[in-house]
């Protein structure tokens, strides 16, 4: 599929948000902490979230999953996660803790690389370690055998969202007490903790500090996904880089505020509600920097949509991500657009840019949404490829921005010749 764009004025209207796909990825490893059945509702429905369904059926759980509700039952039988999956997703590390925790044993191929740089997992590992996980490396699978995870005083050598996730999956069914320090806060995690909170785990968090004490059992629960803040700060920045004036709704502007500052700082109008951001994108937008960091900083999922509403700016801003460095895939294919940019020491410098369409190549999930809108700025016509990366964790993304006013449809790839 590839998506075509055409030169679209501005985007007018509403649109309603999606579940956050990356509360929904931990909160679903999460039922593999009980027998019981758990209903998630705002589950998004999309690719990487179909995966997990896979691997959680893999393990023995039953999946059912209509009208953004997903209901799991049945026993978790064993932990042995095909490579195949693991090589899809990189969140199914996050079934490590919960396999652990409660089947003492399992195996996992190592996880690969992929467009936003390496994709360790040494955080995760020297976490479980400290809680007693022992492994050995086998034809590229970690093979864990006879592992009685107990509580243990955990400090993280960088605020991982993952590790921290995966830990408190662990933390939540093992024996004991465990502290983890440096640990992640992003607006996700609090939402995973509400779901085991909801499933009888007891866990407090104080600053980057989290305190579990370990329950022997857990219950099944009825949860319902936060709103997608990636998604929002998205649809948010297309107003933004289109022009025009646009309300996302289902949006919790608390989980934006360092993004709206900059917006603001940048001239756009915004306003908000509890559950919504209005936008009123001005004629011209001043260059504003940004550096990318863990929440509450400038989260590093939005810095190619930034990168994309700064060519619109008069004058020249920058950007440098701190969480990964080498983000920065995406410019090639936007200077195919005729992008004024410079990457240099991992710094992309911006200059104010006069676009006209051609073809171009997403390289990951963010990078698609972002080539997508700066097709809707360029003059001419866009065809943007390997579209495979949008439908990882962006539902409808197409019927949401036509619904904005955008002049953008899907076309199936024609066989060659
Ligand atoms: C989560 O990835 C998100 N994915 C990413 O969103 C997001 O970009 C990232 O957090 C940062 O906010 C999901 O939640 C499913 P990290 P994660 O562990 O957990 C290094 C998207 O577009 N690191 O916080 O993998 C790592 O290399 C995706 O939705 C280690 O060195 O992020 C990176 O530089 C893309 N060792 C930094 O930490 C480890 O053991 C952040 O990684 C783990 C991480």
């Amino acid at each position: 599929m590839l998506a075509v764009c055409r030169r679209t004025e501005k985007l007018v209207g509403s649109v309603d948000i999606s579940g956050s796909k990356n509360a929904a990825l931990p909160v679903l490893s999460a039922c593999l902490l009980t027998d019981d059945k758990c209903v998630i509702r705002n589950m998004p429905d999309l690719e990487d979230v179909r995966i997990m369904f896979a691997l959680l059926r893999k393990m023995g759980k039953t999946v059912k999953f209509e009208n953004n509700r997903a209901e799991v039952t049945g026993q978790l039988r064993h932990g042995a996660l095909p490579e195949k999956l693991v090589r899809k997703l990189r969140a199914s590390v996050l079934v490590m803790g919960p396999v652990l925790a409660r089947l003492k044993e399992g195996s996992f191929a190592l996880p690969g690389g992929c467009a936003l740089g390496e994709r360790p997992i040494d955080i995760h590992l020297l976490g479980l370690k400290a809680m007693g996980a022992a492994y050995s490396i086998l034809r590229g699978r970690m093979i864990f055998k006879r592992n009685v995870l107990k509580g243990a005083h955990i400090k993280f050598s960088f605020p991982s969202v993952g590790a921290t996730e995966n830990l408190l999956l662990a933390a939540a069914a093992a024996s004991g007490r465990t502290v983890i320090e440096n640990a992640s806060v992003e607006p996700e995690i609090a939402d995973l903790c509400l779901f085991l909170k909801a499933m009888g785990a007891d866990i407090t968090r104080t600053g980057s500090v989290y305190t579990v004490k370990g329950k022997a059992r857990l219950g099944g629960a009825d949860f319902a996904v936060m709103p997608d803040r990636i998604e929002a700060g998205t649809f948010i920045l297309a107003a933004a880089s289109v022009g025009g004036s646009a309300r996302v709704d289902s949006a919790n502007p608390s989980h934006l505020g360092a993004l709206l500052s900059k917006l603001r700082a940048a001239g756009v109008k915004i306003s908000q509600k509890e559950n919504s951001v209005t936008v009123n994108s001005p004629k011209k937008i001043k260059p504003v920097n940004i550096v990318t960091g863990p929440y509450p900083a400038f989260p590093t999922d939005l810095q190619p949509l930034w990168a994309v509403c700064m060519m619109r700016a008069s004058g020249r801003s920058q950007i440098r991500d701190k969480i990964f460095p080498a983000r920065f895939m995406y410019v090639d294919e936007l200077k195919r657009l005729g992008a004024s940019m410079v990457l240099k020491n991992a710094v992309l410098r911006i200059n104010t840019s006069r676009l006209s369409g051609t073809n171009i190549y997403a390289c990951d999930l963010r990078a698609a949404a972002a080539m997508i809108i700066a097709g809707l700025m360029a003059e001419g016509e866009t065809r943007v490829y390997e579209l495979k990366h949008l439908f990882r964790g962006y539902e409808n993304f197409f019927g949401k921005l036509r619904k904005l006013g955008a002049n953008v449809s899907m076309e199936r790839i024609r066989e060659e010749k």
